[in-house]
């Protein structure tokens, strides 16, 4: 069987369920939390010691004001509400992506990673304002200002993903087959599955569906 180490989310389709149900792509948001409320207490019972969620890429700046500032507040209302039960748990909270927020936001960012740092059950990292293209882009210009060689090795090393394992299993909910810039050089060798599901209506059962079908999977990683 294999081991996983390391999940990785595309959480897509919270807007088409919230249109869908609630006439409202907020509220799909809304659902799309409690989500991952469920997905974050099963990743703790299946013993995964990271889980990566895309939350907000470089492109999603190119929605209506209105949604970005929902999803933001959302954001902000669950730190504050639950950072210090996700310590409690022994929680790792990491932000992949730049953090060029509000004042106030990047504060709360910065503080829940401080907080969390030393914890080891589980690292959650949630990707905010992410995109993988221009995080490449920053490891070559580290690696050219320090004089380093190029190499895989000093690529790995000069991501924001340095000292955590490649993703093992990538998970995109929502009916759509596409990477949208997520992760491109650390899901090298990830196992893929697209699930027809939306975000909000994914489930805990669903989720264990994917982790026990990834387990049966032959990984080669290139030999045979
Ligand atoms: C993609 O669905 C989802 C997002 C851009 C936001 C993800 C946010 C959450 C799951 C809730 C908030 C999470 C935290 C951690 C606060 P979409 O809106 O692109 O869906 P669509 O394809 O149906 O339009």
């Amino acid at each position: 069987m294999n081991p996983l180490k390391h999940v990785a989310i595309i959480m897509d389709g919270n807007g088409r369920w919230g249109i869908k149900n609630k006439n409202s792509r907020n509220a799909g948001h809304k659902a799309g939390l409690k989500t991952v409320e469920k997905i974050i207490k099963q990743t703790i019972k299946n013993k995964i010691k990271f889980l990566t969620l895309f939350a907000f890429s470089t492109e999603n700046w190119k929605r209506p004001k209105k949604e970005i500032n929902y999803l933001f507040n959302l954001l902000e209302n669950f730190l504050l509400n639950r950072i210090e039960e996700l310590h409690k748990q022994n929680i790792k909270l990491k932000i992949l992506g730049v953090k060029n927020f509000s004042p106030q936001l990047n504060k709360l960012l910065n503080y829940c990673e401080k907080k969390t740092l030393k914890n080891s059950k589980l690292q959650i990292n949630l990707a905010l304002n992410y995109g993988s293209k221009s995080e490449l882009v920053g490891a070559f210009k580290k690696i050219k200002k320090n004089k380093k060689n190029i190499s895989e090795k000093n690529i790995s090393r000069n991501l924001q993903t340095k000292h955590m394992p490649d993703p093992d299993l990538l998970i995109r909910t929502g009916n759509t087959k596409r990477l949208s810039n997520f992760l491109l050089w650390q899901l090298a060798y990830a196992e893929i599955f697209f699930e027809k599901k939306l975000w909000p209506a994914f489930t805990p059962n669903d989720y264990d569906r994917v982790i026990r079908e990834f387990k049966t999977i032959k990984r080669n990683f290139g030999k045979i």
